[in-house]
């Protein structure tokens, strides 16, 4: 089983006096102000989830992007702050974006023209040159703060996701030096799809500056690599899966991302757990009531309408469920200047009124939805009450809810409802896994999580447990650092 103690020593063994610096757009700890006081927040992002155990096993810095309004006054002169708050284990750099930057690199080329290009989910693109521009500025500021944090010493680069396609070529013609890698946590389309990004020589060019390019998948490593075939001049080995660009060779791996399993089932059995469960069966008005979860921020390719409108579908053809089940939606509010997603922010109100008018009584409404930011805690609470949770989404890299879905539930119950279209479906297979876009298959699937017998309940979940407690966050990242520095992975640390 790879642990925290084992990656640290991994780490220690082998990077030597190389430092880690890890760079993502979105910062693992948000300080903003809360009346006259500060408080620290968690992000809602599979992403930082999964990295920040990494780093405090491992120490270094994470440069990102300083986007709470009480940054500013909780760094010191270097931009810096220790996190976390209360066991500081490693370093926090900030950088700072003016508006316009934000507004072009992060809203518009990332996630008006990336992330929806990315995502098979229907949601047009749209590219403006503009952005691009200052998406490549924004690159070149994160370059700037990594190459004074490395200081010419030796480094691990260890670059996060889609926000900086151009900076690993950026951070190797500075200094060919630094070893540096990238992780895309979100799916590489086809060819065909990827075709009509307007800037996709340069933006290739960019990522071949990586020593290694990871995805979650196989199959987007497939399209990557096909995608590059076709797009520019470079020798694309199939067979061994890397690219020579230049003379530079970039390998592409797969490495499935997960969640820290071990610390994720210490906490749900704590009674800061149970407390908060108490609370949620008040607020819900749980008492006898069956109870169904979707947990996610407010993202149109989660497919939340598609899983109310499914609901909607199961209460229509199930009237014996009518007044018995209640289904609780956390939707975090995101990316909320994009149209977009207002739109879809309006859609899911609209289907949640329309829904409740429908079917309520006196004492039920078969929906609560609560568009709002929740601590871990809560969220555990949650898990572990639901009879099941649904994980609906129209495409998604990985999706880490699903996973926390079932370390939660250190009880051995509860179903889980996932998306085919996930890449978590690959490897818990023991969901009950469905088309979101076939209102009938999820609405037969919210039915069979509600009457499967508890040994086949109970059977499914450990299967599932046993699958993310292997594949845990410390085993991806052990993958990950030693392919950068290609020694052979111990299988059984
Ligand atoms: C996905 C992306 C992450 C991102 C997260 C939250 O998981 O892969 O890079 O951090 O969504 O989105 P946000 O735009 O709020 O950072």
């Amino acid at each position: 089983m790879w642990t925290k103690k084992a990656l640290h020593n991994l780490i220690e063994e082998k990077l030597q006096n190389h430092q880690l610096i890890v760079v993502a757009n979105r910062e693992p700890y948000i300080h903003r102000f809360a009346g006259d006081q500060v408080e620290c927040i968690k992000p809602a992002s599979g992403m930082t989830t999964a990295l920040d155990p990494i780093l405090q096993a491992c120490g270094g810095t994470w440069v990102a992007h300083g986007s709470g309004n009480a940054d500013r006054h909780s760094v010191d002169t270097k931009n810096q702050v220790r996190v976390p708050p209360e066991n500081p284990s490693y370093t926090l750099r900030r950088v700072w974006l003016t508006k316009k930057q934000e507004q072009g690199y992060y809203y518009g080329l990332a996630n008006e023209g990336l992330w929806p290009l990315c995502h098979v989910a229907f949601t047009r693109p749209t590219f403006n040159p503009a952005d691009w521009e200052i998406y490549r500025e924004v690159n070149q500021l994160f370059a700037k703060a990594v190459l004074e944090d490395a200081n010419d010493k030796p480094a691990f680069v260890f670059i996060q996701d889609y926000h900086f396609a151009l900076l690993p070529r950026m951070l190797k013609m500075a200094n060919p030096n630094l070893i540096v890698a990238q992780f895309w946590h979100i799916p590489w389309p086809n060819r065909e799809i990827m075709r009509v990004f307007p800037w996709g020589e340069e933006m290739l060019d960019g990522l071949l500056g990586n020593d290694l390019l990871g995805f979650h998948l196989r199959h987007h490593c497939q399209n990557f690599l096909d995608t590059v075939d076709r797009a520019i001049e470079a020798k694309v080995d199939q067979e061994n899966s890397q690219i020579t660009c230049g003379g530079k060779l970039t390998v592409v791996r797969p490495f499935p991302i997960s969640i820290d399993y071990d610390a994720h089932v210490e906490l749900a059995q704590t009674a800061k757990v149970e407390n908060e469960m108490a609370r949620w069966r008040l607020r819900i008005g749980l008492k006898d009531k069956l109870l169904g979860i979707g947990i996610e921020r407010l993202d149109y390719t989660k497919g939340i309408p598609e899983r109310l409108r499914a609901i909607d579908y199961f209460l229509e053809h199930n009237a014996e469920y009518r007044e018995r089940l209640v289904f609780v939606q956390i939707a975090v509010p995101s990316r909320a200047h994009i149209p977009q997603y207002q739109r879809l922010d309006e859609e899911v109100d609209r289907i949640t009124e329309q829904i409740n008018w429908k079917w309520s009584t006196d004492d039920w409404r078969p929906i609560l939805l609560l568009k709002e930011h929740h601590n871990q805690i809560e969220m555990i609470a949650l898990h572990r009450l639901a009879n099941f949770c649904i994980v609906s989404s129209l495409h998604d890299g990985m999706n880490l809810v699903a996973k926390e879905h079932v370390a939660s539930r250190c009880d051995e119950d509860g179903v889980l409802i996932l998306s085919q279209f996930t890449g978590t479906a690959r490897e818990l297979t023991d969901a009950l896994l469905v088309n979101p876009y076939s209102m009938e298959a999820m609405a037969d699937a919210i039915r069979l999580a509600l009457e499967l017998p508890e040994s086949e309940r109970c059977k499914r979940m450990q299967k599932m447990r046993a699958a993310v407690a292997n594949n845990n966050i410390y085993r991806w990242a052990g993958k990950v650092f030693s392919a950068l520095v290609r020694f052979d992975f111990p299988e059984d640390v």
